[in-house]
């Protein structure tokens, strides 16, 4: 197992293509923190995932929390080798109709909640660890009805470029995935408040959960997942990566 004696962090861990790496992340003998806002997804996560899975109850839009989940992560772990900023939010934000709450809501989970998770986590993560960003296909096109979600996962993907050069000298790679339309619960939240309905490229079928978590546990594991459909790759580390984080191609 690749991962054996390595630590890892899942934000947004309890559901989706969080819980679809988390596993992965497991199976390959990592021990693995997972992150959510509710106990009750957190729980049922950590019984499937079962052994000494560490669910750890935090909004990743409140720095609070996430300095108070890396002091669990400290005291459990010691350190951490890959961190995989998952969590996010998606709602439909149609521009004659959005509120300013909703606005913030979407950034504050996606952008900010992203760039505090990292700054939160970076004390415990060791030289040659990996960051994995999630961000999204969405960060390139243009869907009507999607406007701040897209430019939140443009902002993440931006944050894996300028990352990952800020943190070169720490050895630590910053990478992001970005999936395609996946099957998740994510497409059901919120009804009453625009949730986005799952859309996908024309000619491509919806992908599975399992197969993007899978991408999001190999970057942290340093393959090249190679799947269609799906990534977003980049890595840093020397100027043949740093070149790659500039030139991220849709699938
Ligand atoms: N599914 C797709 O088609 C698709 C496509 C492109 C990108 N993505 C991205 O993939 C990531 C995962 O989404 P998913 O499709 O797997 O959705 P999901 O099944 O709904 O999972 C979302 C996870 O994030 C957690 N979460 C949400 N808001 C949070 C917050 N404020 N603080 C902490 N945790 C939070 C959720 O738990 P709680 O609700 O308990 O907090 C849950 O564990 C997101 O960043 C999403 O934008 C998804």
């Amino acid at each position: 197992m690749v991962l054996t004696g390595k630590t890892a962090l899942v934000t947004g861990g309890s559901s989706g293509i969080g819980l679809a790496a988390a596993r992965m992340l497991r199976d390959n003998g990592a021990r693995i923190a997972i992150t959510g806002r509710s106990e009750e997804k957190l729980a049922l996560a950590a019984t499937e995932l079962g052994g000494d899975v560490l669910p750890i109850q935090a909004d990743v839009s409140s720095r609070e929390d996430l300095i108070l989940a890396s002091g669990r992560i400290k005291e459990a772990f010691g350190s951490l080798d890959i961190l995989f900023a998952n969590a996010g939010a998606a709602l439909g934000t149609p521009l004659a109709t959005t509120d300013e709450a909703t606005y913030h809501k979407i950034m504050d989970v996606n952008v900010k909640g992203v760039f505090f998770t990292v700054q939160a986590m970076l004390p415990l993560m060791r030289e040659g660890g990996s960051i994995v960003l999630n961000t999204s296909w969405l960060n390139q096109v243009g869907t009507p009805g999607r406007a701040i979600l897209s430019a939140s996962k443009a902002a993440v993907r931006s944050f894996a470029r300028t990352m990952s050069a800020e943190l070169l000298d720490r050895k630590i790679r910053v990478n992001a995935v970005s999936p395609g339309s996946i099957e998740t619960p994510i497409h059901r939240q919120e009804p009453e408040r625009g949730r986005v309905p799952r859309l996908c490229r024309p000619g491509r079928r919806a992908g599975a959960a399992r197969a993007h978590g899978q991408a999001g546990g190999d970057c942290g594991r340093r393959a090249l997942p190679g799947k269609r459909g799906f990534e977003l790759y980049a890595r840093s580390g020397d100027r043949r990566r740093r070149r790659q984080i500039g030139a991220l191609t849709c699938f």
